[in-house]
């Protein structure tokens, strides 16, 4: 396909691709080997998605729940899921026990996440046996991994399909499968799909949404297992994030997020790989929309033009979540990350030329393989340069199959967990230090619903991302509202409701 028709939105359609390749029977299990892999085959856009008449209610009378791990990448795709199943007649239930499917959408990236999924496994052991007719679904990353899947097929016969991030599209026929098959149905697709279009979804809210822009990563990070559980990057086209954040917009939705891997990778993959992040931002700011965001971004692709539009302010947040994952020049080096410490500071600080009022949190690893205690400190000195004003922070975790879980490592779990308490420790004070200035500060709270603590309290967040509880009449949800902080807490705000925020004041 060349660009032209690209453009002109003539794309493949979905039955001219052969799928024989992946699949031959309903035993299709997972290579990291094949994972690893990143041809320079051309990525497909498929337009056409449609749920094939023969799979039309199947799902009527029946009920399906699933249940999601790790990031919002998975979140999203629990909301394609949950459109098929409604799309093929199921209805949702939040009781496990009352269901006749249950999925877990799993994660992959550190092994708790992965216990938590097998003990969850384990409680549905006499649920099955209760309810033979249940089918219970893997999903995700996990499912990606060969090592995953031959511990369910050896150990969790309860199971009755795993299937892959890359073949999502295909639940109807692998539902079908499980209900005529003796057999777990096992399909996981180790070379990504195509880009599918127009896939149903149930989305979670009507306030927030997530727009995926960009799918897979290319950066191989040393530690990470997410380039072999999700594929190469491919970028959706403009027009279709477009499109979709207009129909959010109309909708109503007041903040959206777009998610991808690495986002600022978006577009590299295009054949002239000169529309970027930064164009797709400076289009997607002119849209109605209060709030926009986008989550993750790499320092290592994070462009000068981007940092551009981003300055421009209006709907694009200032609020930046920039992992780091390490202060240490040499631990970056050994995991891959392309930056030094110098750099990163450099990048902070045109960041903060550019948009001087800028929020900036990230991600954290401690403990990577013989990690020093000098280095540690770097990591510790750099979150204070930075100023950041909150972190997700992590113990490594060696993940099979990627080149760090193959290094020797001198560092004992008992350090590993110190070095953590002592970044928690800093990393707490900030945060705590970072909601003081607020205190008698008026802020735009996107109110989300009742505080989860107090049912008499309204919680939201400002464009920064900060939590705000506070009094006001249950109208207000779903609005963008000014508040006037009166407390400053360790991890939240107290405020008391002055009024809605008039639209335009929103938009300026
Ligand atoms: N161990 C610990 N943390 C990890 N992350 C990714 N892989 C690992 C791993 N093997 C963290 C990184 C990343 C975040 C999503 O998860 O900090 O930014
Ligand atoms: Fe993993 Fe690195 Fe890709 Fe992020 S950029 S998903 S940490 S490999």
């Amino acid at each position: 396909m060349n660009e032209e028709q690209r453009l002109a939105g003539q794309v493949p359609l979905a039955k001219e691709k052969d799928y024989s390749q992946y699949f031959q029977s309903v035993y299709t299990p997972p290579s990291l080997k094949e994972a690893k892999k990143r041809g320079k085959e051309e990525i497909f856009y498929h337009v056409d998605f449609a749920i094939d008449e023969q799979y039309r209610g199947m799902g009527v009378g029946r009920k399906f729940y699933i249940r999601t791990f790790g990031c919002q990448m998975n979140e999203h795709d629990t909301e394609v899921i949950a459109g098929i199943l409604v799309g093929l007649g199921y209805e949702s239930t939040n009781d496990v026990k009352d269901a006749d499917v249950v999925l877990l959408n799993t994660c992959a990236i550190r092994e708790n996440a992965e216990n938590k999924v097998f003990g969850e496994l384990g409680h549905y052991k006499s649920l099955k046996i209760d309810r033979p007719d249940m089918l219970i679904g893997v999903c995700g990353c996990m499912s990606q991994e060969e090592s995953v899947v031959n511990k369910i097929l050896k150990t969790y016969d309860q199971v009755d399909m795993v299937f892959g991030t890359h073949n999502i599209h295909r639940l109807p026929s692998i539902l079908n499968e499980a209900y005529l098959s003796k057999e777990m149905v096992v399909e996981v697709w180790s070379k990504e799909g195509d880009i599918i279009e127009n896939l149903p979804r149930v989305r979670k809210g009507s306030i927030k949404g997530w727009v995926n822009i960009m799918y897979g990563c290319d950066k191989f990070c040393t530690y990470c297992i997410v380039p072999y559980t999700r594929g190469k990057e491919r970028s959706r086209r403009p027009e279709d994030i477009i499109q979709e954040v207009r129909q959010l917009a109309a909708a109503g939705y007041q903040e959206i997020t777009l998610l991808g891997q690495n986002v600022n990778a978006y577009g590299k993959d295009f054949e002239d790989g000169e529309y970027r992040l930064g164009d797709l931002m400076d289009e997607l700011r002119k849209i109605d929309i209060p709030r926009i965001r986008f989550t993750t971004s790499h320092p290592r692709d994070f462009d000068d033009q981007l940092i551009e539009v981003l300055a421009k302010g209006g709907n694009l947040v200032d609020h930046i979540h920039l992992p780091v994952q390490s202060g240490s020049t040499e631990i970056l080096k050994i995991m891959s990350r392309k930056y030094s410490r110098e750099s990163f500071l450099e990048l902070v600080s045109k960041i903060k030329r550019a948009i001087p009022n800028v929020t900036l949190t990230t991600d954290i690893i401690v403990g990577f393989p013989n990690e020093t205690e000098e280095q540690f400190e770097e990591t510790i000195s750099l979150y204070k340069e930075v100023g950041f004003d909150m972190a997700f922070t992590y113990i490594y975790s060696p993940r099979e199959g990627t080149p760090a879980a193959r290094m020797q490592d001198n560092v004992s779990m008992e350090v590993k967990k110190d070095r953590l308490q002592r970044l928690n420790t800093v990393v707490n004070g900030l945060s705590a230090e970072a909601l003081k200035p607020y205190k008698g500060k008026v802020v735009n709270v996107l109110v989300e619903g009742e505080s989860k603590r107090n049912k008499e309290v309204l919680s939201g967040y400002t464009e920064k991302s900060k939590l705000v509880n506070f009094r006001a009449p249950a109208c207000v949800i779903g609005k963008i509202v000014q508040v006037r902080i009166t407390d400053a807490k360790s991890w939240s705000l107290d405020g008391e409701y002055i009024g809605i925020l008039e639209e335009e004041k929103v938009m300026s």
